[in-house]
């Protein structure tokens, strides 16, 4: 397997999954080579549009640097197995949204990383039993990514922390949009 081939299981399991998913190239500046019909029907984008480009092109002009440093630091660095952080997003057609993104890792049993691995939800539309439900279901996602993963030799690195507090993080995303609304429209 080259490194920037995706295995066709592993997108055949991708592809089923009801929620946003992607898979970047680790290394270069991550272009996009994945995405399934969920992040299809988030951002309004098809593969065509994004596989190759980085996935900051969803943020367009927004302000994001704190998540945008915690993302780099995870990145670089060895030991931090996931990370989770709102960014304002854009979809295709303009309309804002605040991205509770989730990234980890996929690594060859050799050691060597091809890819990262992400999954994205609207968390300023949603409710909070909503949230739950995606939780729910990225943490069954990644739970039978594993055999899936292990045909190719791969692990996924970390584990789903759920969120603590849905109700504040929903209130927090929708307060971000709304502030966002004002400051276009005012
Ligand atoms: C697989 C993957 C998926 C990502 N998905 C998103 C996303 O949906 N929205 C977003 O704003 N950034 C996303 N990112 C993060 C950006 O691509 C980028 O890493 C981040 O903005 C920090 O880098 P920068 O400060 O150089 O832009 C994703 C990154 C990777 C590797």
């Amino acid at each position: 397997m080259r490194d920037h081939e995706i295995p066709g299981h592993l997108a055949t399991y991708l592809n089923q999954s009801p929620i946003a998913l992607a898979l970047a190239d680790a290394r270069d500046d991550n272009p996009l080579l994945f995405i399934n019909h969920g992040f299809r029907e988030l951002t309004g984008y098809t593969g065509e549009e994004v596989i190759g480009h980085n996935c900051r092109m969803l943020q367009r002009d927004a302000d994001n640097d704190e998540a945008r440093e915690r993302i780099r630091e995870f990145l670089a660095s060895e030991r931090q197995l996931n990370v989770r952080t709102m960014l304002i997003n854009f979809r295709k057609d303009g309309s804002p949204f605040v991205n509770l993104l989730y990234m980890s890792k996929l690594r060859q049993l050799d050691g060597r990383m091809p890819f990262i691995f992400a999954s994205q939800f609207d968390v300023s539309r949603s409710q909070p039993d909503r949230l739950v439900a995606y939780d729910a279901e990225l943490g069954r996602t990644i739970g039978k990514l594993t055999p899936v993963l292990a045909e190719s030799g791969m692990v996924l690195e970390g584990s789903l922390t759920a969120i603590a507090n849905t109700a504040a993080t929903i209130a927090q995303a929708k307060l971000t949009l709304s502030d966002l609304d004002r400051a276009s429209f005012p």
